[in-house]
């Protein structure tokens, strides 16, 4: 299995490729570490305790990071996801309390116990438990395989602005220090995560499967309707990214050098003369990644 950390808010679309990774068994799940975005972080957090709980995962250590960005005053997406984060889908109690070395101890630890370059960092939300693991531990955040972040847009309209996408705009100085830092990214933009779009006939497939984490996907993505103004599908923005790490053959990416404006035009991003190669991924075999998405939550 691939062994992966989750960095997330949870939210709805957070919270199924939450439970994809937890339900397909080519994932190994080291790790969660929760950040705010959608929601503030003790709502993340529970969200994340009682995701885990749910799926009997109570093995599966997790942790708080960041209670908002490295500057500025931070995004949320309450008239989405509800202020419980997750639509009003309730989860049971977490199994254990988060881990109190918080996130970036919490990746530190996983980094330590794993091989260099061994573990993929999957993140669904604002960047900024990595940009702080990165400037206060860089050793340790140099040991990461590599990064796979929902967030920007190249060619699309934002959703937090003409130019800009929530995660990115929630915290664009981080987004720019993990750019410009030595761990390669993949970055799956909206012009992607755009077109792989859950149907209400989706849910009814879901909850024929019948796993918990098929009916609960189910759960999280109506709820998804029910905060939108979209009435025949909507974009599964997150767990695309899992979708990345497993199956990168449906993706067409593309190289290229971005920075991220944290002055004006807020969380757009920027074409770079310099800096590292980031793989953004521009094209997607929708129908193929939503069917492996379908199979492995009812795996
Ligand atoms: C991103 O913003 C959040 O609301 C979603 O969970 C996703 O990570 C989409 O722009
Ligand atoms: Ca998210």
């Amino acid at each position: 299995p691939i062994r992966v950390l989750i960095d997330t808010d949870p939210g709805l679309d957070d919270a199924v490729g939450i439970l994809y990774a937890l339900a397909d068994r080519r994932f190994s799940v080291e790790a969660i570490t929760s950040v705010a975005g959608n929601i503030g972080l003790p709502v993340t957090t529970r969200n994340v305790g009682g995701l885990l709980s749910v799926m009997g995962r109570g093995d599966v250590p997790y942790a708080a990071g960041a209670a908002g960005p490295l500057a500025g005053d931070g995004l949320n997406e309450v008239a989405i996801h509800g202020a419980d984060g997750l639509g009003g889908v309730t989860l049971p109690d977490p199994l254990t309390a988060p881990d109190a070395v918080g996130a970036s101890g919490c990746l530190a630890k996983v980094l330590s116990q794993v091989p260099m370059g061994a573990l993929t960092v999957l993140a669904l939300g604002p960047l900024s438990n990595l940009a702080l693991l990165a400037r206060d531990a860089p050793e340790a955040y140099a040991r990461i395989g590599r990064i796979i972040a929902m967030g920007g847009t190249i060619e699309e309209r934002g959703n937090a602005g003409p130019h800009a996408e929530f995660n990115i705009a929630s915290d664009p100085v981080a987004a720019q220090m993990v750019f410009a830092g030595p761990v390669p990214v993949t970055l799956i933009p909206l012009d992607v995560t755009r077109q792989v779009r859950a149907t209400t006939e989706d849910l009814d497939r879901l909850n024929a499967t019948g796993t918990v984490a098929a009916k609960l996907s189910a759960d999280m993505i109506r709820a998804y309707f029910v905060g939108s103004a979209e009435r025949t599908s909507r974009p599964l923005h997150d767990p695309c990214v899992m979708l990345m790490a497993l199956l990168p053959e449906l993706f067409g990416t593309r190289p290229m050098r971005l920075s991220v404006d944290c002055v004006t035009d807020v969380g757009r991003l920027v074409p770079s003369q310099n800096g590292p190669t980031i793989d953004v991924a521009m094209t997607v075999d929708a129908p193929a990644a939503l069917d492996a998405l379908w199979r492995g939550l009812g795996s």
